[in-house]
């Protein structure tokens, strides 16, 4: 579904990526992982075409994103979703107008058939009947499944978390966690979830990656990475 080849990005003499390949199979989460700065939400960034590699190329569906020209582009992004770290809700609009943006602004549905998907979104993350709350009363956890629903609001291919959980209390993380886990089995979604969380990221993984000095360093299932010997590997485990 997500191929990657050897993707370098730099800013000035910061070499942040150094050559990252990473195929991601359809319907999987797959969490990349690594410590801070090492290019995580970069790579997001390049699986999204919001950034551009300096050499390598990035293959979404059989189409290189990493070369496409703007207006393709803008139609190629209609199949991602994406939820933000600080879940980036309107807060002029209502949950109702946040959600429905992209179908406003994508699509020619009438308002009956909005409000429907609306509705079903709503209800999927387990908010049914706040369309007509302002984000601003509601909690941060709310909040990132407003995120959520909005994300999927198009029924994405795929869907790019950054940091889903990060900054919340564990409870609430685990609501995330369960959402996430059973959005991919409801809509067989690809998910792609970069976090620092690696109770989140045992959690919700099909597979991890571990991006470290601009590369991945190791690609396996939770099982797989706690067996694994690289010291690299053990290092950043033992922060947990
Ligand atoms: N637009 C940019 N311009 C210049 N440098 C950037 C830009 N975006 C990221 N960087 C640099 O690239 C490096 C990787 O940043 P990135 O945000 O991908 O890290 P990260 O792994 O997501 O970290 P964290 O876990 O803290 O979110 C950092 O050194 C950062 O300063
Ligand atoms: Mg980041």
């Amino acid at each position: 579904m997500i191929k990657i080849e050897n993707v370098h990005k730099s800013f000035d003499e910061n070499h942040v990526l150094r050559g990252v390949n990473l195929d991601i199979k359809k319907g999987e989460v797959m969490v990349i992982v690594g410590v801070s700065g090492c290019g995580k939400s970069v790579l997001l960034k390049h699986i999204i075409g919001l950034m551009t590699p300096d050499e390598g190329r990035v293959i979404v569906n059989g189409t290189e994103i990493s070369s496409l020209p703007r207006k393709a582009l803008y139609k190629a992004r209609q199949n991602f979703g994406m939820l933000f770290q600080s879940a980036a809700l309107f807060d002029s609009m209502t949950v109702y107008e946040n959600v429905s943006l992209s179908l406003t602004e994508h699509t020619n549905l009438s308002e009956a058939e909005k409000v429907e998907i609306v509705k079903d979104k709503l209800e999927l993350v387990g908010l049914s009947g706040t369309e007509e709350i302002y984000p601003a009363a509601l909690s941060g956890g709310m909040r990132k499944r407003v995120g959520l629903a909005r994300a999927i609001c198009m029924e994405p291919a795929v869907v790019l978390y950054d940091e889903p959980t990060t900054g919340l209390d564990p409870i609430i993380a685990d609501t995330i966690n369960d959402l996430m886990v059973r959005l991919q089995k409801r809509l067989s979604i690809t998910s792609v979830v970069v976090t620092h969380d690696m109770r989140s990221a045992f959690f919700v993984a099909d597979r991890i990656a571990m991006l470290s000095e601009g590369s991945i360093r190791f690609v396996g299932t939770s099982e797989e990475m706690e067996a694994e010997d690289d010291p690299i590997v053990r290092e950043f485990l033992s922060h947990r």
